[in-house]
């Protein structure tokens, strides 16, 4: 694919707006909840475990984590994306957590922008992810992917599906024919390297069990709770745009609904990721009680660096990751495996989804 600059820097400077729209906006209405404060987690006051014994590993892409936490795609293709991209990536490396690069859709228009998708050299050994559109992964091809992926090194490539997004957007797509198609091509080149995440909007059962028939083996619902893309898309729109795009700021299947489908139509093959409105350690406790591998957080870490830089991630990591530890020592759980097959109990509207789903 050619690059356009053109719309290179019209790309870059949308990115742009959203992360100034991310830094300080209301962008995850109150109201929206991912429903994980229906999952209440069993006490035991006799753990009969150190701390110390407690492990939080797990493997991603072939690789072992410390912790099962992945900082999920937001950014690039600015000098200032670049350096929010640096400072995630530095403390995912330190804490031994998985980090995705945000779309790279300006660096496949504009091969210069390369630079603010680049994090090895600050995290050389951990999980990193690429990122890419639908759309915009049907309209470059597979060479030019690999070469996308390739370029900074990534261990695999996130899809991401935003139709929310899109139609909330004036110049956003409009056409989301052929999805399948391009998802069974994309498992052909990446094989087990793929993962197809939602935005906000969660997934779901129906839309996993024929990603999982394409033979995706790596899903985030990425559910509603947290960050709206709709909701983002509405604060920069006027007029008929920002009137659809609020009466859809709510729209989605809450997080902890869409992780509890997916697990239950998708075997042990599948690594699941819970995304969309985690908070705390507790709320990754609670999604991987419901059937995920891994929690993934993207709009407290981008407020983190915005706070205070790597360190500042650096602290909220540690702050989410002692959590989640003293999660699975006050219920008993040596380790993520036992922590799964402790009793849990379920409350309230999240009981209905579970029934509707
Ligand atoms: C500033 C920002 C930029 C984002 N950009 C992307 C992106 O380029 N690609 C993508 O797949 N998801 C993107 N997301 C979505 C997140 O990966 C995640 O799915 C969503 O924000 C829900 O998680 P949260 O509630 O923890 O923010 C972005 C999120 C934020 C906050």
């Amino acid at each position: 694919m050619s690059p356009d600059p053109s719309q290179a820097s019209e790309t870059s400077l949308r990115k742009d707006a959203h992360l100034d729209l991310c830094a300080t906006g209301d962008v995850a209405p109150v109201e929206n909840s991912t429903l994980l404060e229906c999952v209440k987690l069993l006490h035991c006051a006799m753990p009969e475990l150190a701390v110390s014994q407690v492990s939080l590993a797990t493997r991603l892409f072939g690789k072992t984590l410390a912790a099962p936490l992945l900082i999920t795609g937001m950014t690039g293709g600015t000098e200032r994306a670049g350096q929010v991209n640096r400072d995630l990536a530095r403390a995912a490396e330190e804490a031994g957590v998985a980090f995705g690069v945000g779309s790279q859709r300006a660096m496949a228009e504009n091969p210069s922008l390369v630079k603010s998708f680049a994090v090895r050299d600050v995290a050389p050994t951990t999980v990193v992810i690429g990122n890419i559109g639908l759309r915009q992964a049907a309209a470059m091809g597979l060479d030019a992917l690999r070469r996308m992926t390739e370029s900074i090194g990534a261990d695999a490539l996130a899809l991401h599906l935003n139709p929310g997004q899109e139609l909330t957007q004036p110049e956003g797509d409009r056409d989301f024919q052929g999805g399948y198609e391009v998802v069974t091509q994309l498992v052909r080149a990446y094989g087990d390297r793929l993962m197809v995440k939602e935005t906000g909007c969660g997934l779901s059962a129906a839309v996993v069990r024929r990603l999982v028939d394409c033979g995706v083996r790596t899903i985030d619902v990425s559910g509603l709770g947290g960050t709206s893309w709709v909701r983002v898309e509405q604060l920069r729109a006027t007029g008929v745009a920002a009137e659809v795009g609020a009466a859809f700021a709510s729209w989605g299947i809450p997080t902890a609904a869409a992780v509890a489908a997916a697990r239950q139509i998708s075997g042990p093959g599948v690594t699941l990721i819970a995304s969309g409105g985690l908070r705390t350690g507790l709320d990754v406790a609670r999604a991987i009680a419901l059937g995920a591998d891994l929690g993934g957080m993207a709009l407290p870490l981008f407020r983190a660096q915005q706070e205070g830089g790597a360190s500042g991630v650096k602290v909220a990591l540690q702050t989410i990751l002692t959590t989640l530890r003293h999660a699975l020592v006050l219920t008993g759980s040596k380790d993520l495996k036992e922590f799964q097959q402790k009793p849990k109990v379920v409350v309230g509207e999240l009981k209905d989804w579970l029934r509707g789903t």
